[in-house]
């Protein structure tokens, strides 16, 4: 079993990474004093799969469960489900003394995490990340939130989970392109902070693929590891953690131009952060080397790479939307060689995205 801390003060918590863990998660709820009283959230997909396993856990080390179900989809990461969640926990008589376990992928969590943020003025919660993403990124820095029917995740909070607890072993189950979306996450470290951990990934390509546990292990706590240190120094995002949007603003745009549920949110990242590397290239902060390392190391994990083909200016109309684009310029996550990232702000984004989608 492997272990990352976020040291955030007061609200510093265990990350525990492993293979076979489901069975241990009593063990790391005693550990930091989780309430015995547990809300367990998860929708019908992972509760199959999984919520029988969690469920023994907690009863073994005398906790009382409850269970919330909610169904399956990011559509229902709604101020909606938010309150039928609230609902149940006030018919329970859930107090200050109660906590929340978020079982599932990242809506799940985002949810879950919202939930215990706001019921009461806030109640613990702990997260069981199931899907890669939920794994290397959502559950990991407190983000929570749901989404509004004018833009995603636009009502939430930072509210950090107690524990978080990876079972590698989990992400058996998942479907390829999950897998592969998660992955986009995981190669993004690499190229924003760690030249080695990318290295490593291009070494490790057949064992990924297999998912094999000792490989996704190391991945898991490298990549907790790295987003851990990024939150550590600016948990509320005013500078630093925004590096951790790399490839976003361009993989937003994709996913709005192709249309939502057709490129996976992983899948347009990976071409978000091919479009960086090559905006990097055209700005003097990256190689063409390091655009045919990333490509290749994204192609082998099962991504796409290159941009749909709409025009430049339907890019720009969307970034506009999405206030990327201000004052004319826009404010990029560019990397520096492979291992490096920083903000910059590029004043020409029209000439850069023609350059792009050449
Ligand atoms: P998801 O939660 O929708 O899960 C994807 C699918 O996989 C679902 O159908 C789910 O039921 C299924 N699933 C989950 N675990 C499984 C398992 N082990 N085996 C088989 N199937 C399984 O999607 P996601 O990609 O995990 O999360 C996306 C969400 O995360 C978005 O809402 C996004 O906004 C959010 N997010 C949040 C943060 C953050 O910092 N809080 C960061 C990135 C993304
Ligand atoms: N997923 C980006 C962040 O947590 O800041």
């Amino acid at each position: 079993m492997r272990q990352v801390m976020v040291g955030l003060g007061a609200r510093s918590y265990p990350i525990w990474i492993g293979h076979a863990q489901l069975p241990k998660l009593n063990e790391a709820l005693d550990a930091v004093g989780f309430p015995r009283r547990v809300g367990l959230v998860t929708n019908p997909t992972v509760g199959e799969l999984y919520g029988n396993q969690v469920t023994a856990a907690l009863l073994a080390g005398n906790r009382e469960v409850n269970v919330i179900q909610i169904p399956d989809g990011e559509q229902y990461k709604t101020l909606t489900t938010l309150e039928q969640i609230y609902d149940t926990l006030i018919d329970w008589q859930f107090d200050r003394y109660c906590g929340l376990l978020a079982l599932g992928g990242g809506v799940i969590g985002d949810l879950t995490g919202f939930a215990a943020a706001t019921f009461l003025r806030g109640i613990p919660f702990v997260q069981v990340p199931t899907t890669l993403l939920a794994q290397v990124d959502s559950s990991v820095g407190g983000k929570t939130g749901v989404n509004h029917p004018r833009g995603k995740n636009l009502i939430g909070a930072f509210y950090q989970p107690r524990h978080v607890h990876c079972d590698v072993g989990v992400l058996a189950t998942l479907p390829e392109r999950e897998y592969a979306a998660g992955m986009a996450e995981v190669v993004k470290y690499g190229v924003i902070r760690d030249a080695a951990f990318f290295s490593w990934l291009e070494q490790e390509r057949d064992a990924l693929t297999a998912r094999s546990p000792r490989a996704l292990e190391q991945a898991v706590m490298i990549s907790c590891q790295i987003k851990a240190d990024v939150v550590e120094s600016d948990e509320n995002e005013q500078g630093l953690r925004a590096i951790l949007n790399y490839g976003h603003t361009f993989g937003h745009a994709v996913e709005t131009l192709a249309g939502y549920g057709v490129v996976r949110h992983g899948e347009a990242v990976a071409i978000g952060m091919v479009m960086a590397a090559r905006a990097s290239v055209r700005l003097g902060f990256g190689t063409e080397a390091d655009v045919v390392r990333l490509t290749g190391l994204l192609r082998a994990r099962g991504l796409p790479v290159e941009p749909p083909a709409f025009p430049a200016e339907d890019y720009l109309a969307v970034m506009r939307h999405d206030k990327k684009v201000r004052d004319g310029g826009i404010r990029l996550v560019l990397n520096h060689g492979i291992g490096a990232a920083d903000l910059h702000r590029v004043e020409t984004p029209e000439t850069l995205l023609r350059e792009l989608l050449l």
